[in-house]
């Protein structure tokens, strides 16, 4: 039977532009994964959406003095533009101010509450005397009580790592008009982490979590290890989901209690879409599921810790007959950061390479072939211009576009358009046909795994290899005296190009699906991404990234590809870049100045 494959890509903020390092940290390896999977025949289901509540929103609203509204509906409109751009493949990529998201979120509260794990507590928390209003998370500043870092949030600290309440900061100070704040007590709803800790959290978090990466599970390990305490998840704001309880309408429910959520709801908002309400349960209450979390390492307490722990705690929600409770994350592949030119990506100081731009300038196979041979899978890694130039012209023009073109433009010219029917195949033939074959297995385990690098950089190696099979082979010099053998040539490597064209398909699909085209097929890779409009009861109405997988006709199969087939007029896949590209981008971070200083 199919594998149910939940691919889940953290819900990015929609108070800031996406840069490159989101899109390495989490949306493209969860694109990858989900393509692959995709070709597999396995059933997948890609969520997301723009997380449009919580202080980083309101922050930035009020500095532009727009409502947190008109400003997260912008960005959201812009970031659906931008993964259909790049290709990143949402199922549904939604929103969590969605009537729809209200309402799970606040059902997921009242099942917790129901089933006791959640208690009320008096708290001091900081309020501005200046603005008379409290000021939870990101409206303080101030140093870190667990490293010093003198510019630490209220929720967290950059700098470590560390989740904080604004409380624990030293020398605080309002982020609105740099006043210090007082203590002031205020009652809110706490999530009862101990609890449960003791009943089933720490147990999970040490079993059978081998396919982990190191540093996410021992960095979950060691938080619930020092002792979890109860996480508020109630906040003093009206910008975000009201809390449902009698007495409480004045306050909000937490944003990162309620954007995990986001997996859950937009998975029930796609099985309302599609006319199935029930269909989302195939990834949440079958045990068989697979539900992997794609996302920076910031997010990796929420999503190793406390997501699991509210899973937990409401145990099923909707289904009451059925005993099956959530499936908790099968695996969590955090990835690290990506610095540009080796100093950390950062919006404010508008030091970054912003993804639309990037877009304007350079195709999205280029930028997405850099984003995974540079993926910071297991250390910080930079984003340097000239190495994409480097790895643009060597390894995607040279290597891998250069092998189709002279492969292709030969045959087209000197075989009438058409694959060659082969004669008796030698060994140089038939292991380069056995290397294509095998690699679906190898790089197949590299995806599963999400080691998205590896697995790249083995079908480059391939294509390299079917380069050099082409060199000793010589067709050219074939042709003049033995056209048979030119044509056994031709089509062997063909059929190479062919399988290349599936095993480089969840990297690069924009470039697959035009070789497909060439190599005389019809037909998509893949499904169709489109925007919908939909309009919910309350006539509330939101844009969402969709996707349909109805016309994919891909599969993780090598080739077989058959001697006759029509080929059509080839053409180069990708562009080589000017060397100048490296001075006018760096030139645009404004990096000459700061070589002269
Ligand atoms: N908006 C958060 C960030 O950008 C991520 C939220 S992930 C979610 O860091 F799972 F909570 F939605
Ligand atoms: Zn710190």
């Amino acid at each position: 039977m199919a594998e149910h494959v939940l691919v889940s890509i953290a819900w990015p903020y929609a108070s800031a532009k996406i840069h490159v390092g989101n899109v390495t940290g989490s949306h493209l390896p969860g694109d990858i994964y989900a393509r692959y999977h995709r070709l597999l025949g396995h059933r997948v289901l890609m969520v997301s959406g723009s997380d449009s509540h919580g202080t980083p929103i309101t922050v930035r609203a009020e500095e532009e003095g727009k409502s947190p509204r008109e400003l997260f509906e912008r960005f959201h409109g812009s970031f659906l533009e931008l993964f259909q751009r790049l290709g990143i493949s949402y199922d549904l990529f939604t929103h969590t101010d969605t009537e729809n998201h209200h309402r799970v979120s606040q059902e997921f509260f009242l099942a917790l509450y129901e089933n006791g794990y959640l208690y009320k507590e008096a708290q001091q928390q900081m309020y501005s005397v200046e603005q008379g209003r409290f000021l939870p998370d990101r409206y303080v500043e101030g140093t870190c009580p667990n490293c010093g870092y003198e510019g630490a949030r209220g929720d967290q600290c950059d700098e470590c790592n560390t989740l904080l309440d604004p409380e624990q900061l030293i020398e605080p100070r309002s982020v609105l008009d740099g006043s210090e704040p007082v203590l002031r007590e205020t009652e809110h709803y706490f999530l009862d982490l101990p609890t449960l800790a003791r009943e089933g959290l720490t147990q999970w978090l040490a079993l059978n979590k081998e396919h982990w990466r190191p540093n996410v599970i021992n960095f979950a390990r060691n938080y619930v290890g020092e002792g979890l305490q109860g996480r508020p998840i109630t906040r003093d704001l009206r910008w975000g989901i009201p809390v449902p309880l009698g007495g409480w309408e004045e306050k909000c429910i937490y944003v990162w209690f309620e954007a995990v959520i986001g997996y859950f709801s937009a998975s029930v908002e796609w099985a309302d879409n599609k006319g199935c309400p029930e269909a989302w349960m195939d990834w949440w209450y079958n045990p068989g599921a697979k539900t992997v979390y794609f996302i920076g390492k910031d997010n990796i307490p929420f999503h190793a810790v406390i997501w699991p722990a509210e899973l937990m705690g409401v145990k099923r929600l909707y289904e009451k007959s059925s005993s099956q409770v959530f499936n908790l994350p099968y695996n969590v592949p955090a990835n690290e950061f990506m610095n540009l030119e080796g100093r950390g990506m950062s919006g404010s100081r508008n030091w970054a390479v912003w993804m639309d731009e990037a877009l304007d300038r350079y195709h999205p196979d280029a930028l997405r072939y850099y984003l995974t041979a540079a993926m910071p899978e297991t250390r910080d890694t930079n984003w340097l211009w000239d190495e994409f130039v480097q790895r643009n012209n060597k390894e995607l023009v040279g290597t891998w576009g250069n092998l189709a073109h002279r492969a292709l433009t030969f045959a087209f010219r000197r075989f009438d358009g058409q694959v060659p029917a082969p004669e008796e195949l030698d060994e140089l033939d038939q292991r380069l046909l056995e290397k294509s074959e095998a690699a679906f297995d190898s790089v197949g385990q590299q995806l599963a795994g999400c080691h998205f690098r590896a697995a790249l950089g083995e079908v480059m190696d391939l294509a390299r290899e079917a380069n050099r099979y082409l060199d000793d082979k010589g067709p050219w010099f074939q042709i003049k005296e033995d056209r048979e053998a030119a044509g056994t040539t031709i089509y062997v490597v063909l059929k190479a190009i062919d399988s290349l064209k599936v095993l480089f398909a969840p990297f690069l699909p924009f470039s697959s699906q035009r070789l497909h085209e060439i190599l005389g097929y019809e037909g998509q890779l893949f499904g169709r991404q489109y925007t919908e409009t939909f309009e919910e009861a309350g006539g509330r109405v939101h844009e969402a990234l969709c996707y349909d997988p109805a016309p994919a006709v891909g599969e993780w199969q090598p080739s077989h590809l058959a001697p006759g087939q029509v080929l059509r007029q080839p053409e180069p896949l990708f562009e080589t870049l000017d060397e100048s590209v490296i001075e006018e981008e760096r030139a645009r971070l404004g990096m000459e100045e700061a070589c002269h200083e």
